[in-house]
């Protein structure tokens, strides 16, 4: 009989431009774009954090923005911080692996022994998933299982947000809309991945609430599979 795989309830959160970009260019840190959205939605999107068991980006978010993926300037907990890395090979210098909050690296069974071993020095987690890339299936899984984690938010970027999406793992997306246009067709947007052939593969969402937080306009979709 085939696995039957179980994951967390899944928020993918993130702050987009008007046209749909999530940095100023390719390579660029989300940090920059990030200073300009208003106070009061910084607030939404560190209570979010404290209200969620655990909070996941992809391995090149923190290699590129060396997030630290905590709550900051509101009451709560961080979330378990989790990092899907096939080949264990994030800075051993990231702010993730610092002491503020428990982080969970995942990577494949073709992750060198000593990078593996190395990240674990650090204090953080390592479980194997997949043999040479990460099986993301396989991994909300295992945060079910081995670490109770009842609630994920997904905060990019655009590559680790189209899996996701691709295995309709998302079940709720919340956007943050900053008032700008930064171009670029090779920009990061909201999802990376590959272009679909046909209306039918396009991901339905159902607009459920919309309102103004400081200055910025937050969108909340349900995901429709
Ligand atoms: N505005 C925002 O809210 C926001 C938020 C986050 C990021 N960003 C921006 O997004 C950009 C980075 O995005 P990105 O698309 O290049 O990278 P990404 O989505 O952060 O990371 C993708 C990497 O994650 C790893 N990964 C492992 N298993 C995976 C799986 N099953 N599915 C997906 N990924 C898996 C892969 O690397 P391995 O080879 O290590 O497995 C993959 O290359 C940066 O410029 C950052 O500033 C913006």
């Amino acid at each position: 009989m085939a696995q039957e795989y179980i994951k967390p309830h899944i928020l993918m959160m993130s702050e987009i431009t008007a046209d749909g970009k999530l940095t100023l260019k390719k390579g660029a840190s989300s940090k920059i774009l990030m200073k300009y959205m208003d106070k009061a939605t910084e607030i939404l999107l560190h209570k979010t954090r404290a209200e969620y068991d655990a909070i996941m980006v992809g391995s090149n978010t923190i290699k590129i923005d060396n997030s630290f993926l905590t709550v900051r300037g509101v009451e709560g907990e961080s979330p378990i911080r989790v990092i899907p890395n096939s080949r264990a090979d994030i800075p051993l210098d990231s702010n993730v692996l610092g002491s503020d909050a428990k982080t969970i690296i995942a990577v494949s069974a073709a992750a060198p022994k000593e990078k593996v071993d190395a990240i674990r020095a650090k204090g953080a987690d390592v479980v194997v998933c997949g043999e040479s890339r990460i099986d993301i299936v396989k991994l909300m899984d295992l945060l079910v299982r081995d670490y109770g984690i009842k609630s994920l938010i997904v905060e990019g970027g655009p590559t680790l947000n189209y899996y996701m999406l691709q295995e309709k793992l998302v079940d709720e997306i919340r956007l943050i809309h900053l008032p700008f246009i930064v171009g670029g067709s090779d920009t990061p947007s909201l999802v990376g991945g590959m272009h679909i052939d046909s209306e039918d593969e396009m991901f339905r969402l159902n607009l459920k609430n919309h309102y103004l937080c400081g200055t910025n306009l937050v969108t909340e979709y349900d995901v429709l599979y």
